[in-house]
């Protein structure tokens, strides 16, 4: 995983099950940042002993080196189970990564997904905290929240933003509505031996107006070019998104208002941004996670070393529902985005 901002570069580096796998940056000013919180927001994306995710439990714990040049954070794959792959050599799973990684470079063994697995969000989540606290220093919160999990719809800021969706993630908690319901809909799929998607939403408050994305370049395309690095990721939408191509401009288009000697932006379906520069409300986006890939029903594949149509039910150990864990990785991923874009204003 690779990404070059601006301002900002990374590459998130490592497989599933290699010894380890880190982060390398530059660009990010080094900020102070707290230690617990750091912990609390790994936390967040960390398997627990949830319904909705593997049972493969990590520590997490990063050992990050800072120098004047770099930003390096490593951490240790621990809990490597690579015979559950086994059986699936030259076998690749349907709507994984798999089949593409083999037409890439004629690879047969996908043992925990190679690069393309969730595990390197982790990495991706560290810098993500740097960034997070390096927009906090100058009054800019990002948060993320699980919007809908299958059919189960909760909080979405497309009905207006609520401080409830705001500080779910600071509080530890992913979904502020309808939590229990759609861990329901999670154990129900899971029992069906199958997996459920849904869709989380990120609002960005207090980032100034009149910032691009650089030269030629749009605010929306900065932050969708991170949130697409995240796998499972299918669709980004900015305010009102796709519903926009149902409306009439009279009801799509934001007013604007003096209020208080100040103008104003009432209402906000363009989420934050026209003409990919901010206009000063807040940044809200919809991303939509597909249902995790690896499922225990039996499904249609192909034995690529012998050249024939098999059936596979997948064993190893996976999320039954990705979304809960990838909260604090579109974050993570609209910090270091917006990061990037303030970062090419001041200099
Ligand atoms: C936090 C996280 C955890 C994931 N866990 C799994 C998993 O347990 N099993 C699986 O098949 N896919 C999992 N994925 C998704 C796959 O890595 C992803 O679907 C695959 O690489 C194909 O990429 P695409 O869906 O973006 O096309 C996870 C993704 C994330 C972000």
């Amino acid at each position: 995983m690779k990404w070059k901002g601006d301002r900002i570069a990374f590459e998130v580096y490592g497989t599933s099950h290699a010894p380890e796998i880190g982060v390398k940056a530059t660009g990010l000013p080094a900020v102070a940042f707290d230690i617990v919180g750091l912990r609390d927001f790994m936390d967040r994306r960390r398997a627990k002993k949830a319904a909705y995710s593997t049972p493969r439990l990590e520590a997490d714990e990063p050992e990050i080196t800072l120098s004047e040049k770099e930003f390096c954070a490593v951490i240790k794959n621990g809990n490597v189970k690579s015979s559950d792959y086994n059986e699936l050599y030259g076998i690749p799973r349907p709507s994984h990564a798999d089949y593409a990684a083999h037409l890439m470079d004629g690879r047969l063994d996908f043992s925990g997904g190679g690069e393309f697995s969730g595990r390197l969000t982790a990495p991706l989540c560290v810098l993500g905290y740097m960034a997070k606290c390096y927009l906090r220093g100058r009054g800019i919160r990002v948060s993320a929240w699980v919007s809908a999990v299958g059919t189960v719809k909760g909080a979405t800021y497309k009905s207006g933003l609520t401080e409830e969706m705001l500080s779910a993630g600071e509080k530890g908690e992913w979904s502020p509505l309808h939590k229990g319901e759609m861990l329901d809909e999670i154990t129900r799929a899971a029992a069906d031996k199958d997996s459920v998607g849904g869709r989380i939403e990120c609002a960005v408050t207090g980032f100034p107006g009149g910032i691009s994305g650089g030269i030629f370049g749009s605010l929306e395309g900065k932050i969708s070019s991170i949130l697409y690095l995240i796998p499972a990721v299918k669709g980004v939408e900015f305010g009102a998104g796709f519903d926009l191509a149902a409306m009439r401009g009279s009801v799509a288009n934001d007013p604007l208002r003096i209020e208080g000697g100040k103008v104003t932006v009432i209402k906000n379906d363009a989420g934050g941004i026209n003409g990919g520069v901010s206009n000063g409300n807040a940044i809200t986006l919809g991303v939509s996670v597909r249902p995790t890939p690896s499922i225990a029903m039996k499904q249609q594949s192909v034995d690529l070393v012998k050249k024939e149509n098999v059936d596979i039910s997948i064993k190893g150990r996976h999320d039954a529902c990705i979304v809960p864990r990838a909260v604090p990785v579109v974050e993570a991923a609209v910090a270091i985005a917006l990061a990037d874009a303030l970062l090419e204003e001041e200099k």
